[in-house]
């Protein structure tokens, strides 16, 4: 049996789209932030016994498509490893159980690796980041720490996840602003395959986000906080547009949402260097030097609770236990 751990990350660009929805391959690149703390531990073991894979979240028998995914996870595993065996999958997420940030991105990246290493294969970050994003594309950035950057490819194996800059040695921290911890009613994946069908503005949106790879590299390698976000939140609000414009229209953001938003513009007007991201649900991060956290949180405190907020640092790759 083993056991790996991977960190749940945040996209400063986003990943909104496939372009080949089999191998989910993304339209654009993507980049994030790898972050300290929220985890997933998964351990795997392949045993002859079993007559069908045994897969437990949190205690709970996973079903549904999220059991599909790991069965397609598995299913490549046991592919390369020439293997038929089934396997028992145990998964526990150390997210705060009401945070409302379950991520598919820290699972499937301990699926992959526990999985992986469990069959006795030998894989490289490249390949475990491959098969990661199988179960879920931003999975693929979670096999790294710190900064990272996916390339979207133009097939299997040229659409990998690879660290722009693992240990992150300047202060750069997220404040997450919890808004609504409910399963949010579009998925990830329902939401992005509408504004890829319907919304005018997706070609301008791909565009656009290919368009600050660079700039955004160039923020990170220069630890440059205002740049870097300024992309991010140019970034969201982009990504956000094109769900405005999808037939028929939607939107994850609610009224909290977009009273942050601007509380956070406000707090920038008035010097403090804080910036906004926005994930598909209605929750914001808020990315700032964690030299100012206090006094962000001070202000924010008008809007919301102070059990409303929690911070996050940069974090790691994965781990095996
Ligand atoms: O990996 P998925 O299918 O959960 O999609 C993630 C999509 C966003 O969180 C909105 C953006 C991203 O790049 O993480």
């Amino acid at each position: 049996m083993v056991t790996a751990r991977a960190h749940t990350n945040i996209a400063l660009l986003k990943y909104w789209g496939k372009k080949d929805i089999n191998l989910i391959l993304p339209y654009n690149d993507s980049i994030s932030l790898t972050l300290d703390h929220f985890y997933t531990d998964t351990s795997v073991e392949f045993d002859p016994s079993l007559k069908t894979d045994e897969i437990l979240v949190d205690q709970q028998p996973s079903a549904g498509s999220g059991a599909k995914r790991v069965k397609r996870v598995l299913n490549l595993i046991r592919k390369l490893g020439d293997s038929t065996m089934f396997a028992s999958v145990h998964s526990t997420n150390h997210v705060p159980s009401t945070a409302g940030l379950a991520s598919s991105a820290s699972a499937f990246a301990a699926l992959a690796s526990a999985g992986a290493k469990a069959a006795g294969l030998n894989l490289s970050e490249r390949e475990l980041s491959i098969l990661a994003r199988h179960g879920s594309g931003s999975a693929s950035r979670s096999i790294f720490g710190g900064f990272v950057q996916w390339h979207a490819g133009h097939d299997d194996q040229s659409s990998y996840a690879q660290p722009i800059q693992r240990n992150v040695d300047w202060d750069i921290n997220l404040i997450t602003v919890l808004v609504d911890t409910s399963q949010k009613k579009i998925s990830s994946t329902n939401g992005m395959q509408s504004v890829v069908e319907t919304s005018p503005f997706y070609p301008a949106w791909v565009k656009s986000a290919q368009a600050d790879v660079k700039p955004m590299q160039t923020a990170i390698l220069n630890r440059n906080l205002a740049t870097l976000g300024e992309l991010a939140e140019q970034n969201a609000m982009r990504m956000h547009a094109t769900t405005f414009g999808a037939v028929p229209s939607f939107t994850y953001f609610q009224p909290q949402t977009l009273a942050i938003l601007t509380a956070v513009r406000n707090m920038r007007k008035q010097g403090v260097e804080c910036y906004s991201t926005v994930d598909a649900g209605p929750n914001v991060k808020i990315i700032c030097a964690s030299s100012d956290n206090e006094l962000i949180m001070h202000k924010l405190s008008k809007i919301v609770h102070q059990d409303q907020l929690l911070v996050c640092k940069p974090g790691p790759g994965i781990t095996y236990l």
